[in-house]
């Protein structure tokens, strides 16, 4: 049951739709814990925002370095905020950290950082990553003016690595977006993955409450 969140873009509602998709299991019951394993940008007061959004929404707690293997205070893609540090970013770090996660829960989510194939070191991307997990993709699509060539894109990128694309999630980010209906109405006929939600525009997003709108049954499991 455990997925790999990506989306279209950094800042397109990751982090929300993964709060929500961890919400929503443990409604089912499930003991769920979210996993960042690349966080990049911290907040002033030396927080991640995503650690903590995880954190909150898992009924599962771990140490912080076990959930987030690698944090870096610099908001810049993963492989140079990692180089500023002096540090390359290692697959096998994360894969051990994950494997450990998935014994203490029944479902972890995790967030990728940035888009798809956003490179965490010099040879290997956020896809990769995706690939060595082995998990079933969950594409969050920032509805915005550009999403359907991100989305249309990611979705062949997912394929070509061989995972399953679980499902897909309209996020609406863009409160003026211009014919929103018909875009979604684009990609549905385009992606053959459920369309597992479509999440209003919100001025104080609410991970509980985007759970509920989640089409849970529909999500395409492995
Ligand atoms: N449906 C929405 N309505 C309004 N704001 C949203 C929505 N989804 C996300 N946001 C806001 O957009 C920003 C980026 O969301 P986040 O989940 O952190 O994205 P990512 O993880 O992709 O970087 C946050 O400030 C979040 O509150
Ligand atoms: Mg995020």
């Amino acid at each position: 049951m455990s997925l790999f969140v990506t989306g279209t873009d950094t800042n397109i509602g990751k982090t929300l739709i993964s709060a929500a998709l961890l919400h929503a299991y443990a409604l089912q019951g499930k003991r769920v814990v979210g996993m960042k394993p690349v966080a990049a940008g911290c907040e002033s007061d030396g927080s991640y925002c995503d650690v903590t959004a995880l954190q909150a929404a898992s009924n599962v707690q771990v140490a912080d370095t076990l959930m987030n293997p690698y944090r870096y205070p610099t908001a810049a893609a993963p492989h140079l905020a990692a180089r500023l540090q002096g540090e390359t970013i290692e697959l096998p770090r994360i894969l051990r950290s994950y494997t450990e996660l998935s014994a203490l829960a029944d479902v972890v989510v995790v967030e990728g950082a940035g888009g798809f194939i956003l490179p965490l070191n010099e040879q290997q991307n956020g896809g990769d990553l995706a690939a060595a997990l082995n998990l079933p993709v969950v594409l969050v699509v920032g509805l915005r003016l550009g999403c359907l060539n991100h989305a249309l894109l990611t979705v062949q990128a997912i394929h070509a690595r061989g995972l399953k694309l679980a499902g897909w999630v309209a996020n609406c980010v863009d409160e003026q977006m211009a014919l929103r209906d018909e875009n979604i109405a684009t990609l549905q006929k385009r992606i053959s993955a459920p369309l597992l939600g479509v999440v209003p525009y919100q001025l104080q997003p609410d991970a509980r409450y985007v759970a509920a709108s989640l089409d849970m049954a529909s999500l395409v499991p492995r």
